[in-house]
C-alpha cells in the first residue's frame, strides 16, 4: 500500500490518456483547439483582475497604509517565481489538470489527489467568494442606475445577504417560511447560473466574452490611475506604514487573492492551439500586466484620500466619491461588475477541467471526464461545479471563502515550485523545439546567501516570533512560522549541497512565508479540509485509480 500511495505516472502516459480522451462514450474526447497566446493573456487577465481589487484591497489598505504597494510588489515577485514553475510544468505536461497533474508526475498519487482537492479551495470555493462580491457591486449598480431615473432598483437587503452578516434589521424585515426567515444572496447564485451556462456552451464563447470584459476592465483600470494620479495628495503617503510592517502583513491574505488567477489558465492546456509554447507566455505576460495595473493602483489609492478611510468593500468607487466625482464612481462599480464576471467565468472553466483529469487517472468518478458531444466541454463536470458554487454563495459570507482560498491556493503553488525540483532533466529533443524553458540558476550560494541576509535583517522579528515567553496562547500562532523556519534550513542545506535550482526554492520558500501570515485558525480549517479529502481518497480513489488497476 505504502508504495502505490507514490505511484507515478509517465509524462508520456498523461499525454496519452490526454489525446485519447478517455470519455465514457458520451462522444470524443477531442475538446476544442482554439486559444492562442493573446487569448491565453487575457483569460488569464480575466481571472485576475476582480473581487480582490475592487473589494478585499480596502481593507488591506486600512491595515498596511500606503505600504500596502509593498505588499503588492513583495506578492507579484513571489506569484512571478511560481509563475515560472507553471510555465516549466504547462510546457512539459501540457494537458488540463493544472497543478494536480503536475503532481501525479512529481510526487506521485497521494500528493495529486492532495493538491486536486486543495484546488477546489482556489477554484470553486475562490468563486463562492467572487460572486458574493460580484452581488455587493450589482446591487451598487442598480442603486445608482435607481437614484438616476428616480426609482428604487435596489434589491431588499434579505435577498442579498447572508444568515453570518445579516444586521437585525434584516432578519425582522425577512419573509420567513415555517417561522424560519428567508435570508439568501439571490444575485449570488443567479449569476453563478449564467457564467455556468456560458462554461458549458463552448469555450469559443467563454474566450469571446473574456476578451470583451477583459478589454473593458483594462481601460477602465487605466482611467482610473490617470484620472486618480490628478487627485494624489502626497502627505497621504506619509507615514508610509502607519502600522509598521505588520500592519502591512495583515493585508497578505487579501493582496494574494488578487493575484490568484494566472495559474487558472493552465487548466486549458488541451483547448490551445500550442500550448507547449503559448501557455507559459500568457501565464507570464497576464502576471505582469496584471502587477502593474495593481502597484499604480495601489499608490493611487493611498494617495487620494488617508488610508484611514478605506475600511470599505468597494474602496475604488468610495475614493472617487470621497473627491466629488460620483460619475466616475459609477462606472467603477460598471466595471467591477464586469471584471467579477469574467474572474467568475474563468475560474468556473477551470474547475470542470482539473475534475476531468482526475476522473481520467480514476480518481474520481468517470462521468466527471465526460465531454458534451456538440459543446465539447466536460459537460458533467461542469454542472456539478455550478451547483458546487451557486448553492453556498446563497448563504455564505465573503471574508471566510477568501483566506481559505488564499492558503489553499498557496499550498498548490508551493508543491507546483517543489514539483519542478523534481522534475526530470529534459530531453534534448524536446529542447530543440520552441518550447519555454525554466532557466537554471544554481542556488548553492545565492540561496545561503538570502537567508543569510534576510535573519539578519529580520533578526528582531525572528527572535520575537521563536520566543516562547507569551505563553502557549501566543506562541501556538507562531506554529506556522516554525514550520516555515525548519523548510528554510533545511532547502538552504539542500540547495548548497544540491545546487538546487533557485527561482523554484525561492518560489517555494516564499509562498511558504507568505501562508504562514494567513493565520492560524485557517490553518485549522485548511487542515480539516485535508482530512476529509484524504478520507474520500482511502475509500475511493485508492482502489479506482487507473494505476491501482494496473499493479
Ligand atoms: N484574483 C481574483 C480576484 O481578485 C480571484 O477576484
Amino acid at each position: 500500500m505504502s508504495k502505490s500511495l507514490f505511484r507515478k505516472k509517465t509524462i508520456a502516459s498523461i499525454l496519452k490518456d490526454a489525446k485519447d480522451g478517455l470519455t465514457d462514450g458520451h462522444g470524443t474526447g477531442e475538446l476544442h483547439k482554439v486559444l492562442r497566446v493573446k487569448d491565453l493573456t487575457a483569460l488569464g487577465i480575466a481571472a485576475v483582475i476582480g473581487a480582490g481589487i475592487f473589494s478585499t484591497i480596502g481593507e488591506a489598505s486600512y491595515h498596511g497604509g500606503p505600504g500596502v504597494s509593498l505588499l503588492f510588489i513583495i506578492t507579484a515577485i513571489t506569484c512571478g517565481f511560481s509563475a515560472l514553475c507553471y510555465a516549466e510544468f504547462a510546457s512539459r505536461v501540457p494537458v488540463s489538470g493544472s497543478a494536480y497533474t503536475y503532481s501525479y508526475v512529481t510526487f506521485g498519487e497521494l500528493a495529486a489527489w492532495v493538491i486536486g482537492w486543495a484546488l477546489i479551495l482556489e477554484y470553486a470555493i475562490g468563486n463562492i467568494a467572487v460572486a458574493i462580491s460580484w452581488s455587493g457591486y450589482f446591487n451598487n449598480l442598480l442603486a445608482g442606475i435607481g437614484k438616476t431615473v428616480g426609482l428604487d432598483l435596489e434589491l431588499p437587503a434579505w435577498l442579498t445577504s447572508n444568515y453570518d452578516s445579516a444586521s437585525e434589521a434584516i432578519y425582522n424585515a425577512a419573509p420567513t417560511i415555517f417561522g424560519f426567515p428567508v435570508i439568501l444572496n439571490l444575485p449570488a447564485f443567479i449569476i453563478v447560473v449564467l457564467v455556468t451556462y456560458l462554461a458549458y456552451v463552448g469555450i469559443r464563447e467563454s474566450k469571446r466574452s473574456a476578451n470583451f470584459m477583459v478589454g473593458l476592465k483594462i481601460l477602465v483600470i487605466l482611467f482610473v490611475i490617470i484620472v486618480g494620479a490628478f487627485y494624489v495628495n502626497i502627505d497621504n503617503w506619509s507615514p508610509f506604514m502607519p502600522n509598521g510592517f505588520s500592519g502591512v502583513l495583515k493585508g497578505v491574505s487579501a493582496v494574494f487573492f488578487a493575484y490568484i488567477g494566472f495559474d487558472a489558465i493552465s487548466t486549458t492546456a488541451e483547448e490551445c492551439s500550442n500550448p507547449q509554447r503559448d501557455l507559459p507566455k500568457g501565464m507570464i505576460y497576464s502576471l505582469v500586466i496584471c502587477t502593474v495595473l495593481y502597484i499604480l493602483i495601489a499608490f493611487v489609492l493611498t494617495g487620494m484620500v488617508s488610508y484611514s478611510q478605506l475600511k470599505v468593500e468597494d474602496p475604488l468607487a468610495y475614493v472617487f466619491n470621497a473627491v466629488n466625482l460620483p460619475k466616475v464612481s459609477f462606472i467603477i462599480s460598471v466595471s467591477a461588475v464586469i471584471a467579477t464576471t469574467s474572474v467568475l467565468l474563468v475560474f468556473q472553466i477551470g474547475q470542470p477541467r482539473i475534475w476531468m483529469s482526475m476522473s481520467r487517472d480514476g480518481l474520481l468518478p468517470k462521468q466527471f471526464s465526460r465531454i458534451h458531444p456538440r459543446f465539447k466541454t466536460p459537460s458533467f463536470a461542469t454542472i456539478i461545479t455550478g451547483i458546487i458554487v451557486g448553492i453556498p454563495a446563497l448563504f455564505l459570507n465573503l471574508t471566510v471563502v477568501t483566506d481559505l482560498t488564499s492558503i489553499g491556493t498557496l499550498f498548490a503553488f508551493i508543491l507546483v515550485c517543489g514539483g519542478v525540483l523534481l522534475l526530470p532533466e529534459r530531453d534534448k529533443n524536446a529542447t530543440a523545439e520552441k518550447r519555454f524553458s525554466l532557466p537554471y540558476i544554481s542556488g548553492q550560494f545565492i540561496v545561503p546567501a538570502i537567508v543569510i541576509v534576510c535573519a539578519w535583517l529580520f533578526r528582531h522579528e525572528l527572535t520575537s516570533r521563536l520566543s516562547t515567553e507569551g505563553g502557549w496562547d501566543v506562541w501556538k500562532h507562531n506554529i506556522p512560522f516554525f514550520f516555515f523556519v525548519i523548510a528554510t534550513l533545511t532547502f538552504t542545506v539542500l540547495s548548497a549541497l544540491r545546487k538546487l535550482s533557485l527561482i523554484p526554492v525561492l518560489g517555494l520558500l516564499s509562498c511558504f512565508y507568505l501562508m504562514t501570515e494567513i493565520g492560524l485558525r485557517n490553518w485549522v480549517v485548511f487542515a480539516i479540509w485535508l482530512l476529509i479529502g484524504l478520507l474520500i481518497y482511502f475509500s475511493y480513489g485508492v482502489r479506482k485509480s487507473k494505476l491501482a488497476a494496473a499493479e
